[in-house]
């Protein structure tokens, strides 16, 4: 591929200044830079939101019908389909993610505008009997001009995953996608543009965290902010948003527990295992990265789950290799710091699958599988989201032992169960402190119906389904007095 030029997009338009200041995105399989991106900053980002303001004000889009508002969105998803192709192979080699990855990834960028433009003409309120002589009611308003905060993981689908409902509910959107992957979601605005959504609707400045970001975060425009990233970003954001009293969907990723009883079904288990490990190099929010294997079965568990990852084989990501690389070198680096740290601690560390044999790879960011046992819970390593393909196993004999383990962690986005058993299958739901739990599986198969959110350091708000779509709303209530 060769090397492009990605500008903003604001008002309907690529805005790439010939003096604007750039910085490359690279391919993380061969270290290779393949866009030039322009680095927005303060200015472009005060261009964007007022452009996004202005939309908002605009009598076209204040007083489209909720079913156009709909029908356009449902064009967008068409647009995200007929360019498929195109949109997973720029994504796979923006992120380092194989291609049927990626192409999953088109897919749900593509049913989330489905999902959400469906939904449009259905955000109504209530009538609330109160007395006779006053009507009482509520509607669903949208907020204004909402900003999107995007990370380099799933840069498509959880770009769409916001964009789509606050479009949906009919705000106005700047997104601010993540320097380490920008190029799909600029693409997406102008597929927006050419499936006929207005000037201004929706704006992406591209950028650093701290410039762009920031500069997005702080707008007194934007009325609303929603975040996927890290515990401290997220932080960042939340008091930003603070000032002007904004409110904020925040996603914040997980340390999450799989417990797998002495009844379980070994094979499933372990191939759930893997597979949330193989999924984006293990870079992923929901990735089972902590194994609590009853004792009685934790040995016979660990060697299906090492035999597995053993034959996980590492290529360039556009031959769907079974594992890509990382995103970049300084994820890699804080990976291998927790390895190596655990290694000090008295770990057992063993590390699986193959790496490429391609030398046009030899400078690409792939990792090896570790697993990593025999540390006291308490560890770094079993407690911190290291956002890469390393499983932390611990052991227990108790149902007790398992819910205080599971639950030993400032994170609480997913977890999952491994039993045959109902009975116990129910307690553990009731008990585990997390925003999803699953029951001998893993995931909801990238649904776009069903909310997805984390309790405690993992997040605030829900994103998906219903409950996502009514965050991008604000209630009115109204008084009529006619007695
Ligand atoms: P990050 O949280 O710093 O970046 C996420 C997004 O926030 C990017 O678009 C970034 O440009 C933006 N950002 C950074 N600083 C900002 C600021 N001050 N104001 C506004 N926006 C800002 O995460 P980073 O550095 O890319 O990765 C570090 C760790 O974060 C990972 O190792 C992983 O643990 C976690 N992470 C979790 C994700 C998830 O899916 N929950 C996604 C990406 C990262
Ligand atoms: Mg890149």
């Amino acid at each position: 591929m060769s090397v492009i030029q990605i500008g903003a997009f604001i008002h309907g338009r690529q805005v790439l200044p010939k003096s604007a200041p750039l910085f490359e995105s690279l391919n993380p399989a061969t270290a290779e830079p393949i866009a030039q991106v322009l680095r927005g900053g303060a200015a472009e980002v005060d261009e964007a939101v007022q452009s996004a303001a202005r939309a908002f004000a605009s009598k076209e889009w204040r007083r489209m019908a909720a079913a156009d508002r709909g029908r356009l969105l449902l064009k967008i998803s068409e647009k995200i389909r007929a360019h498929a192709d195109e949109l997973a192979r720029l994504e796979s080699t923006d992120v380092g993610k194989p291609l049927a990855q990626a192409a999953n990834d088109v897919r749900n960028a593509g049913r989330y505008f489905e999902y959400f433009g469906g939904l449009a003409d259905k955000i109504h309120g209530d009538v609330i009997p109160v007395r006779w002589g006053v009507t009482d009611y509520t509607q669903r308003e949208p907020y204004g001009v909402s900003a999107q905060i995007i990370p380099w993981n799933f840069p498509l689908a959880m770009g769409c995953r916001g964009i789509a409902p606050a479009l949906a509910a009919g705000n106005c959107v700047v997104a601010k996608p993540a320097e380490l992957a920008s190029l799909s979601i600029v693409r997406l605005a102008e597929l927006c543009k050419e499936a006929g959504l207005m000037d201004g609707v929706f704006n992406v400045v591209p950028g650093y965290g701290a410039e762009a970001g920031a500069a997005l975060t702080r707008h007194k425009l934007v009325s609303h902010i929603t975040f996927t990233g890290s515990v401290r970003t997220g932080t960042d954001v939340m008091q930003a948003a603070a000032v002007g009293a904004r409110p904020v969907v925040l996603e914040l990723g997980g340390k999450s527990p799989t417990v797998v009883f002495d009844d379980a079904d070994l094979d499933r288990a372990a191939d759930m295992i893997v597979q949330s490990l193989r999924v984006n190099a293990g870079q992923t929010c929901n990735a089972c990265t902590r194994l609590l294997a009853h004792d009685t079965i934790a040995d016979a568990l660990l060697a299906r789950v090492r035999e597995r990852f053993e034959r996980l084989r590492m290529a360039d990501p556009l031959t769907n290799p079974d594992l890509g690389p990382m995103i970049s070198d300084p994820q890699r680096q804080k990976l291998r710091g927790y390895l190596d740290q655990a290694g000090k601690d008295g770990a057992r560390i063993t590390m699986h699958g193959q790496g490429p044999d391609d030398s046009r790879l030899a400078r690409g960011y792939f990792q090896r599988v570790a697993v990593i046992e025999g540390l006291p819970h308490a560890h770094p390593a079993y407690q911190e989201e290291i956002f890469g393909p390393v499983l932390s196993v611990a052991r227990f004999r108790e149902l007790e032992e398992a819910v205080a383990l599971a639950n030993d962690s400032k994170y609480g986005l997913v977890a999952s169960v491994w039993t045959r058993d109902v009975a116990r299958s129910m307690e553990m739901i009731q008990r585990l402190e997390a925003g999803q739990v699953y029951v001998n599986g893993w995931g909801t198969g990238g649904s776009v119906e069903v909310p997805f959110g984390g309790y405690k350091q993992s997040g605030l708000g829900r994103e998906k389904g219903i409950d996502g779509l009514l965050h991008y709303t604000q209630i009115k209530s109204v008084s009529i007095y006619y007695g």
